[in-house]
C-alpha cells in the first residue's frame, strides 16, 4: 500500500481518473476513512464547525490544526493528507505564512497544505511551494471569509465574478498548486476552469466535471446536522444510530440487563473470602 502523493494526483487527471477525497479530524476516522481506498484526506479547518461546535471555521487556530493533524497522519497510512492553512496564519507575512506552513507539516506531518483565495495569495503560494510545501488552492466559497460575503453563498454566478474565478486558478496554477479545491460554484464554471488548468480541481458542491470531489465526512456520515447544505449527499444516518445505541445503552443500564455476564470479571471465592 504505497502511499498517495501529489505526484498521483496530477498523473490522476491526465489519466481522468477522479480523485476522491474526505476530511478527517481525529485517529479513528482517518484510520476508517483510509482503509476504504480514499485518494486523500482533508484536515479541514470544517474542524471548527464540525468537531469544535463553533459557527464558523475563524476561532479555528495553528495549534487546533496541529492537535488534530498529528491524530490523523498517525491513522492514515496510505491516503496524502493535506492541512488547512486556519484563519489569518497565511495573511500578515510571507515569513509568517511559511513558517505556519512548515509547522503543518513539521509538526503535524502533513503532506501538503490548503489555503484558501485567489491572486491575492498568489505571492503567498509561491514562496511556501519555495519551502519544498505542497499547496492545494481553495475557490468559490472560502468559508474564513464568511464575514466578508455575507453569509455561505454560491459563487461565482454571475459573468464578471466567473471570469475573476477563472482568472484566479490561472493566478494559483502560476504559483504551485497541486490542485484547487472549487467550492459551491456553478458546475458550468467549475467545468471551464477544470480544462482550463493542468492541475486537477476538486469539487465540493462544483458539479461532476470536476478532477475530484471531497465532502466533510460527518456530513456524508450524517452525523452533522447543524446545517446541511444543499451539494452534501448522505450516504448514511449514524446520527440515528449513534442516538439509538446511546438509548440502548442507557435503559439496560436501567433495568439492570447491561452489564451481562459476558462483560465481567470473576474472583475466586477462596480470594473472596479474603476480605472479610
Ligand atoms: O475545511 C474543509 O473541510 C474544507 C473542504 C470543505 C474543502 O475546506
Ligand atoms: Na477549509
Amino acid at each position: 500500500n504505497k502511499k498517495v502523493t501529489t505526484a498521483d494526483f496530477r498523473r490522476m487527471k491526465q489519466e481522468a481518473k477522479p480523485i476522491a477525497m474526505l476530511t478527517a479530524y481525529d485517529y479513528p476516522t482517518a484510520m476508517l476513512v483510509d482503509a476504504s481506498g480514499i485518494d486523500g484526506i482533508l484536515v479541514g479547518d470544517s474542524l471548527g464547525n464540525v468537531v469544535l461546535g463553533y459557527d464558523s471555521t475563524v476561532p479555528v487556530t495553528m495549534d487546533d490544526m496541529i492537535h488534530h493533524l498529528r491524530a490523523v497522519t498517525r491513522g492514515a497510512k496510505r491516503a496524502l493528507v493535506v492541512g488547512d492553512m486556519p484563519f489569518l496564519s497565511y495573511h500578515i507575512s510571507r515569513e509568517e505564512s511559511v513558517r505556519n506552513a512548515g509547522r503543518l507539516m513539521q509538526e503535524g506531518l502533513a503532506q501538503a497544505v490548503k489555503l484558501e483565495g485567489g491572486r491575492e495569495v498568489a505571492d503567498t503560494v509561491k514562496a511556501i511551494t519555495e519551502a519544498g510545501i505542497p499547496v492545494m488552492g481553495h475557490l468559490g466559497l472560502t468559508p474564513q471569509s464568511v464575514h466578508q460575503m455575507g453569509g455561505y453563498k454560491v459563487q461565482g454566478k454571475d459573468g464578471e465574478a466567473a471570469r475573476r474565478l477563472l482568472e484566479d486558478a490561472k493566478a494559483l496554477e502560476a504559483a504551485g498548486v497541486f490542485a484547487i479545491v472549487l467550492e459551491c460554484i456553478p458546475q458550468q464554471l467549475a467545468k471551464v476552469v477544470t480544462e482550463a488548468v493542468k492541475v486537477p480541481t476538486i469539487g465540493i458542491g462544483a458539479g461532476s466535471d470536476c478532477d475530484g470531489q471531497i465532502l466533510v465526512t460527518h456530513d456524508l456520515l450524517g452525523m452533522f446536522s447543524d446545517f446541511t447544505p444543499k451539494f452534501v449527499k448522505k450516504y448514511a444516518n449514524l446520527k440515528e444510530q449513534i442516538i439509538k445505541a446511546c438509548e440502548d445503552y442507557q435503559q439496560e443500564v436501567r433495568d439492570k440487563a447491561f452489564p451481562g455476564p459476558g462483560h465481567v470479571f470473576n474472583m475466586a471465592d477462596e480470594e473472596l473470602k479474603k476480605i472479610y
